[in-house]
């Protein structure tokens, strides 16, 4: 075989067969074969702050031998059987029907106006009075957290998160390098603000303060209105913005939720909002939103487009004629999701009071999703939440939820979003059990 090369300038070289040239370019062709292995690309400098030897379950029932018999308590999700099915399906055929070159083209990346109206609608009837112009549409409130990131977040600027907090907002935020400053709960009344003004006080200067005041994960913790009025001061006067992150708001299940710090006099450029429809839709959906003042919802828009230039459009029109759909009765449908989730909120409590006793404690949150629950020994949480799917019941270990994983070891999340009510016994009797053989 003979293999010319060269170009046409230059005299053509011209090589004869040769087995080590060919073995070489097989191996280029196919990394695995070289011996030398290759270094690949180098990742970005925030990985080396992840412990790659920490593994990260695929989900909270992996290990149990029959993963569809597990009684979850662990993802923070709706529950199927409660999905509007009929109604979402009404909703995108007559959006494929009706308005699909609309909803297929390239579109707004604030999003679609139909959809930003009804968000300042629906926000109005909590108080938060905006212009359609301060809304902007993500794909889900994941989104929106990344977004105030990218836009706002320098490396090194701290945030004041609640500790513990939502681990997703911590894993969107790694990437950005901030400092995360810890502040405890006050028992069921949300972030300790003594312990926030103290830190103020003595100079911590967060350009973020990330505060979930309704039905927080993963406590459940409700903040006061008076509370919510003197974290929104402190902003004032420290000049922190507040990122209030409101996925629950609308799932209270005793007195009504207190006005969101968004719907404050004074908080326009102050506090940044997030909602989502995961919580009260399916998540799968991926829609969310941010509402700002006009300038930080502009930057927002300019940033996303920079991302994924819009939410997907045909969930965003089928989002609206869903809210629209008299069939559904879209806020009578909310109110009968406050009663089912009321439901089996109950029965977790009482099956918890009926079967773990001390020293164990936890949280009776008024809304949202999650029961915090505190073994009060020395029972390693990441151990229990191990043990649980082998028990037939998953659970998340607390630890997830602070950063640096020091604290929250002996805690576990429970969500009762997705139980029924009548598994809820049998389910607290697996978590006994997995306490147990996580004890020994
Ligand atoms: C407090 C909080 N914020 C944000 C999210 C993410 O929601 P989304 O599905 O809208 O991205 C969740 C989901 O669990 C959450 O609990």
């Amino acid at each position: 075989m003979v293999d010319s090369l060269g170009g046409s300038d230059g005299p053509a070289a011209v090589r004869t067969y040769n087995p080590w040239f060919m073995r070489a370019m097989l191996d280029l062709n196919d990394p695995s074969r070289l011996r030398t292995p290759v270094a690949g690309p180098r990742f970005a400098r925030w990985l080396d702050d992840i412990r790659d030897d920490v593994p990260v379950p695929s989900s909270p029932e992996a290990g149990a031998a029959d993963p569809s018999s597990v009684i979850p308590f662990g993802w923070g999700v709706p529950a199927p059987d409660l999905y509007p099915r009929d109604a979402l399906e009404r909703a995108y055929r007559s959006v494929m029907q009706c308005d699909w070159a609309r909803a297929l083209e390239y579109s707004d990346s604030e999003g679609t106006r139909a959809l930003r109206t009804t968000v300042a609608a629906r926000a109005a009837r909590r108080g938060i009075q905006v212009d359609v112009d301060q809304v902007v549409i993500t794909s889900g409130s994941l989104q929106g957290l990344d977004l105030v990131g990218r836009t706002l977040l320098d490396d090194g600027d701290t945030i004041a998160v609640e500790a513990p907090t939502f681990m997703g907002a911590l894993g969107v935020w790694r990437p950005y390098r901030p400092r995360f400053l810890q502040i405890p709960l006050d028992g069921a009344s949300g972030m300790d603000l003594d312990v926030l003004e103290a830190a103020l006080r003595s100079g911590a200067r967060p350009k973020l303060v990330y505060a979930l005041p309704s039905f927080q994960n993963p406590t459940g913790a409700l903040m006061p209105e008076a509370k919510r009025a003197r974290l929104l001061r402190l902003a004032r006067e420290y000049d922190f913005c507040i990122v209030e992150d409101d996925p629950y708001g609308e799932l209270y299940y005793d007195a009504v939720t207190p006005l969101p710090v968004r719907a404050l006099p004074g908080a326009d450029e102050h506090v940044i909002y997030l909602g989502s429809f995961s919580k009260i839709l399916a998540p799968g959906l991926r829609l969310g939103y941010a509402i700002a003042s006009r300038r930080v919802a502009h930057r927002f828009t300019l940033t996303k487009k920079g991302m994924d230039f819009h939410t997907d459009g045909v969930t965003q029109l089928a989002a609206v004629r869903l809210i629209e759909d008299p069939e559904l009765d879209f806020e009578r449908y909310v109110a009968s999701l406050r009663r089912a989730y009321a439901e089996r909120r109950d029965a977790l409590l009482d099956a918890l009071a009926r079967q773990i006793g001390s020293p164990a404690r936890w949280t009776r949150p008024e809304g949202g999703f999650f029961v915090w629950l505190e073994l009060g020994e020395p029972i390693d949480g990441p151990r229990l939440a191990r043990a649980g799917p082998r028990h037939g019941v998953s659970l998340l270990a607390g630890q997830e939820f602070f950063p640096g994983g020091q604290a929250g070891r002996d805690a576990v999340r429970l969500s009762f979003s997705c139980p029924r009510a009548d598994q809820m016994a049998e389910g607290v009797a697996r978590i006994r059990a997995a306490i147990e053989d996580a004890r020994a």
